[in-house]
C-alpha cells in the first residue's frame, strides 16, 4: 500500500454501525434464514443458531474488527503487518477473497430475483395469481435462460456503479436511510402474518424446539448460517473496520450488529412461518421458499401489489448494501496490493462475479444437471462457503487475534487505548483463544463422525 495515501474513514459512529449492519442484513436474514430453518426443523435450528451467534459470532466480529482497525489496511496486508511476516497468515486473505467472490456470485442471482419480483409486483402479476400459480411462476422464471442471467448482470452492474465512487458517497449514504426503513416494513408485515388464521402453528415451529432434531447437519447448517448472516470469515469486517475511527467501541458495535442482525432474521421467520402454516405450505421448500410464501401473503393484503413492490425494492437495497461489502474485500486488495486504480479493481471484481454469477443463474435451468459433488454450481457455492470456507477462516481469525497478535495491541483496540473499562475483556479473550475455535472444530468433527 502506498504510504502517502490517506485512507478513507466512515464519517460518523452511526455510519459505522449502519454500514456494518447494512453488510450483515440482507438476503441472509430474509431469504436464507427462513429456508435453512425450514429445512432443518425450525426451532432446534434457531436455538443452535442463536447459541452460535453468541459464542462464535460476537467474538469473531470483535476479532475481525480489531484486526482491521489495528492494521488500517486491506485483509492481505493486515495479516502481514500484525503477524509474523515469515508465517503464511496472509494466505487467509486469499481464502477470504475467493470466498467473498463466490458468495457475490450466487448472492447476485437471488438479488436479481428480488428485482424481477419487484418489477412483477409493480405490474400486478401477483395480485391475480393463485398459490400454485406463484410456485409455477417461480419455477418457470428461474429455469429460464435469459431473464435470470440478465437480472444477475444488472444487479452486479449496479454494484459497480456504486463501488467505483468509493466509500463515503456510495456505501455509507445508502445504508443510513434504507436499513431502518426495511425494519419498519418488516414489523408491519410481521403483525400482518401473526393475525392470519393458524398463525400460532408457525410461531411454535420457530420457537418450540424438538431437541431430537438437533443432528450434526442441523448444527453445521446453523453455524454456517451464523457466519453467513454476520458476514464473518471472509475478511469483509476486517476491510470495513479498517475504515473505523479511533473512538469507535468495537465490542459494543459488535454486540449491536449481532443483535440487530438476529432481530431481522427472527422477524423474517415470524413473517414467513405463520403465513406458511396458515396457507398449508411446506417449510422445507429450499431456496424458493421466500419467493413463494411472500407473494402469497401480499396477494391477501389490501393494496398487496404496492406492499410487494415496496418490500422487494427494500430487499434489493438490503442486498446491495451486503454485496458492496463483499466486493469491497477484493477491491481493496486489488487496489492496494496489486496497485490497480479503484476503477480497475472494481471492474475486475465485478467482472469475475459476472462470469460465475452467470453459471449460478443458469443452475436452475440449463445447467441444472451439471452437478459437482452432487450439487449445482449455485448450491455448491452456497454450501461450501457457509459450511466450510468461512468457518475454517473463522478458526484462524480467532486464533490470530487470540494467540498471535501482540496482547497489548489487542487490549488497546478493545478498550480504545485503555480509555474505558471493559468488563467482558477476559471472557472475550477466552472465547477467542479457546471457545470459538473449539466450537467450530467440534461441529466439523461431529459432522464427519456421525
Ligand atoms: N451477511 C449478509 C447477509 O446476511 C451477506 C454478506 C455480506 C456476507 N458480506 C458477506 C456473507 C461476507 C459472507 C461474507 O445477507
Amino acid at each position: 500500500m502506498k504510504k502517502t495515501e490517506k485512507r478513507d474513514t466512515f464519517s460518523s459512529k452511526l455510519g459505522v454501525i449502519a454500514a456494518t449492519v447494512g453488510s450483515a442484513i440482507g438476503l441472509g436474514n430474509i431469504w436464507r434464514f427462513p429456508y435453512e430453518a425450514g429445512e432443518h426443523g425450525g426451532a432446534a435450528f434457531m436455538l443452535a443458531y442463536i447459541i452460535f451467534v453468541v459464542i462464535i459470532g460476537v467474538p469473531l466480529i470483535c476479532s475481525e474488527f480489531l484486526i482491521g482497525r489495528a492494521s488500517q489496511c486491506n485483509v492481505h496486508h493486515a495479516f502481514k503487518k500484525l503477524g509474523d511476516a515469515r508465517h503464511k497468515w496472509h494466505w487467509l486473505a486469499y481464502l477470504g477473497i475467493i470466498s467473498s467472490l463466490m458468495i457475490l456470485s450466487f448472492y447476485s442471482v437471488v438479488a436479481g430475483w428480488t428485482m424481477e419480483y419487484c418489477v412483477q409486483a409493480v405490474c400486478g402479476t401477483f395480485a391475480k395469481t393463485t398459490q400454485s400459480g406463484l410456485s409455477e411462476y417461480f419455477n418457470e422464471f428461474t429455469s429460464g435462460t435469459a431473464r435470470p442471467v440478465v437480472w444477475t448482470l444488472v444487479f452486479l452492474f449496479a454494484n459497480y456503479l456504486i463501488l467505483r465512487k468509493g466509500l463515503k458517497n456510495g456505501i455509507e449514504r445508502m445504508s443510513n436511510i434504507m436499513t431502518p426503513l426495511l425494519f419498519v416494513l418488516l414489523i408491519a408485515f410481521c403483525i400482518n402474518s401473526l393475525c392470519l388464521p393458524n398463525a400460532l402453528e408457525g410461531v411454535k415451529f420457530l420457537f418450540v424446539p424438538d431437541f431430537s432434531a438437533l443432528t450434526p447437519s442441523v448444527l453445521l447448517g446453523a453455524m454456517g448460517q451464523a457466519f453467513f448472516s454476520l458476514s464473518l470469515g471472509v475478511g469483509t469486517l476486517i476491510t470495513y473496520s479498517s475504515y473505523f475511527k479511533k473512538d469507535v467501541k468495537l465490542v459494543k458495535s459488535a454486540s449491536i450488529v449481532a443483535t440487530l442482525d438476529t432481530a431481522f432474521a427472527i422477524l423474517a421467520g415470524l413473517i414467513i412461518f405463520p403465513a406458511l402454516f396458515s396457507f398449508g405450505m411446506q417449510p422445507a421448500a429450499g431456496p424458493k421458499l421466500v419467493f413463494e410464501v411472500l407473494p402469497s401473503i401480499f396477494s391477501q393484503m389490501a393494496g398487496g401489489s404496492i406492499w410487494a413492490a415496496l418490500f422487494f425494492f427494500l430487499l434489493f437495497i438490503a442486498s446491495i448494501t451486503s454485496t458492496i461489502s463483499m466486493a469491497e474485500n477484493s477491491i481493496s486488495y486489488f487496489a492496494e496490493e496489486a496497485h490497480m486504480s479503484r476503477e480497475k479493481a472494481t471492474m475486475l471484481s465485478i467482472g469475475i462475479a459476472m462470469v460465475f454469477g452467470t453459471l449460478c443463474a443458469l443452475s436452475f435451468g440449463p445447467l441444472a444437471d451439471m452437478k459437482i459433488f452432487g450439487k449445482t454450481v449455485f448450491d455448491l457455492f452456497d454450501y461450501t462457503t457457509a459450511n466450510l470456507l468461512m468457518p475454517v477462516c473463522g478458526i484462524f481469525f480467532s486464533i490470530f487475534a487470540g494467540w498471535i497478535m501482540d496482547k497489548k495491541v489487542v487490549r488497546n483496540q478493545l478498550t480504545n487505548d485503555g480509555s474505558f473499562r471493559l468488563p467482558v475483556l477476559r471472557a472475550l479473550i477466552v472465547c477467542l483463544r479457546y471457545v470459538a475455535p473449539a466450537a467450530i472444530l467440534a461441529v466439523f468433527v461431529f459432522n464427519l463422525i456421525f
